[in-house]
């Protein structure tokens, strides 16, 4: 069977199964599944702050077993020349990117698939902001239950 290479971008910051379900399904889409993993320099960029360094999220990345290779993602301009330097056939990404790459049909097929809905970096970093105000508010209340034994007792 002739190679079919997919590739895609993306920041994968905590790894969730938004993430896994779109890698499970762009690898169905060929046979070779290359991976662009955002640097944090890129990311920093883009305004988006990740809590897992580049390093870490690409080898979670790499380690998924439909994806083949894993490239880091620099900049805005590296996709056109990244289609031709690993003869990509399709470009593929999540349809939050809806008709961004259009441009990248002069080189190549170019699909955008649906997001799982309920889940994503954003809203993972929220939740544990969440949780993390509720602790240092039960923090605070021990303290000034402490506080008020104290001088009870005093
Ligand atoms: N993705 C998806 N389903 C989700 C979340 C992400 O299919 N629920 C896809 C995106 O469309 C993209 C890829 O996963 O093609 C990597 O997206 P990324 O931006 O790293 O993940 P998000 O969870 O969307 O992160 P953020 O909230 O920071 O945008």
């Amino acid at each position: 069977m002739p190679t079919k290479t997919v590739l895609t971008y993306g920041t994968f910051d905590m790894f969730h199964i938004g993430h896994l379900e779109l890698l499970k399904r762009l690898k169905g889409l060929g046979t070779k599944l290359i991976v662009a993993v955002s640097t944090d320099e890129f990311n920093e960029i883009k305004g988006k702050k990740t809590i897992i360094p580049y390093a870490q999220r690409a080898s979670i990345v790499e380690a998924i077993k439909y994806v083949d290779m894993v490239i880091p993602e620099n900049n805005w301009e590296q996709k056109v020349s990244d289609v031709e330097k690993y003869g990509v056939d399709v470009f593929a990404i999540g349809d939050d990117w809806e008709g961004k790459f259009d441009f990248l049909k002069e080189q190549c097929e170019v699909v955008y698939l649906t997001r799982t809905s309920g889940i994503s970096s954003t809203d993972l970093k929220e939740q544990l902001e969440k949780i993390s105000k509720i602790n240092l508010n039960d923090i605070n209340t021990a303290f000034e239950i402490l506080q008020q034994l104290k001088s009870d007792f005093e």
